[in-house]
C-alpha cells in the first residue's frame, strides 16, 4: 500500500507575504490605457489568481484560460489541451497571465504562442512557483513567486490526481510505500 504524505514547503502565511510583493511589482507595470487583462490559468492558479488580483489596486479584466494538466501522475506528457478559452478579444490589450507553476515550461511556452498571435500590445508572465531544474524549453518569466526546488507540489491550487487543490498552504509530496499485511 502506497501512503501520500504532504509535507509543509511553503505555509499559507509565506505565501500570502510574497503575493503582497508580487501585487505591488503588477501594479508598477502600470498605468495602462485600457484594463490590464489578466488571464487567470485554470485550473491550478485559480486560489493564486484570486488572492493575487484582490490585492492590485488597478482597472483589471479578469479571464479564464482552461488548459489540460497531469492526470494522477507527476511527470509532465508534454501534450497540453486547451479545455476553455478565452472571452475576451486580446488583440492591441496589455496582458498578464497568471500560472501556478512553471516545470518544463511547455505549457507555458504553448500558452504564449498561442495568445502572442492574437496580437496583444504586450504579453507577461507571473508564476506563483518555479522549478528550473526540470526546464525543457526556456520562457521568459515577469514576475516570479518563489523558484522551487525539483519537488512534486501540492495545494494552493496545486493537485495530485486532482485532490489538495484546497489546502491553504504548499506542500511537498512525497511517496510512502509498504507492504500489504
Ligand atoms: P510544465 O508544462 O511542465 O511547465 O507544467 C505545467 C503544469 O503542470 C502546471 O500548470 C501544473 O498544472 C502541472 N505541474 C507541474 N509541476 C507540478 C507540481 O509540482 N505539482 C502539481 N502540478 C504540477
Amino acid at each position: 500500500m502506497t501512503n501520500e504524505i504532504v509535507d509543509t514547503y511553503l505555509s499559507g502565511e509565506q505565501v500570502l507575504a510574497r503575493i503582497d510583493e508580487l501585487a505591488q511589482a503588477v501594479m508598477a507595470l502600470g498605468p495602462f490605457d485600457k484594463p490590464l487583462v489578466v488571464v487567470c490559468v485554470l485550473k491550478g492558479s485559480f486560489m493564486f489568481f484570486s488572492d493575487l488580483v484582490r490585492r492590485v489596486d488597478l482597472p483589471l479584466n479578469c479571464v479564464f484560460l482552461g488548459v489540460s494538466s497531469y492526470g494522477g501522475t507527476t511527470e509532465s506528457s508534454g501534450a497540453v489541451r486547451l479545455t476553455h478559452d478565452l472571452t475576451l478579444d486580446i488583440a492591441n490589450r496589455d496582458v498578464l497571465v497568471v500560472e501556478d507553476i512553471v516545470d518544463t515550461g511547455l505549457t507555458m511556452s504553448y500558452l504564449l504562442g498561442i495568445l502572442q498571435a492574437r496580437n496583444p500590445k504586450s504579453l507577461r508572465v507571473c508564476t506563483m512557483l518555479h522549478k528550473p531544474a526540470r526546464k525543457k524549453v526556456e520562457v521568459a518569466l515577469d514576475l516570479v513567486g518563489f523558484v522551487i526546488d525539483d519537488v512534486f507540489v501540492v495545494g494552493y491550487g496545486l493537485d495530485y490526481d486532482e485532490r489538495y487543490r484546497n489546502l491553504p498552504f504548499i506542500g511537498a509530496m512525497r511517496f510512502d510505500d509498504h507492504p500489504a499485511s
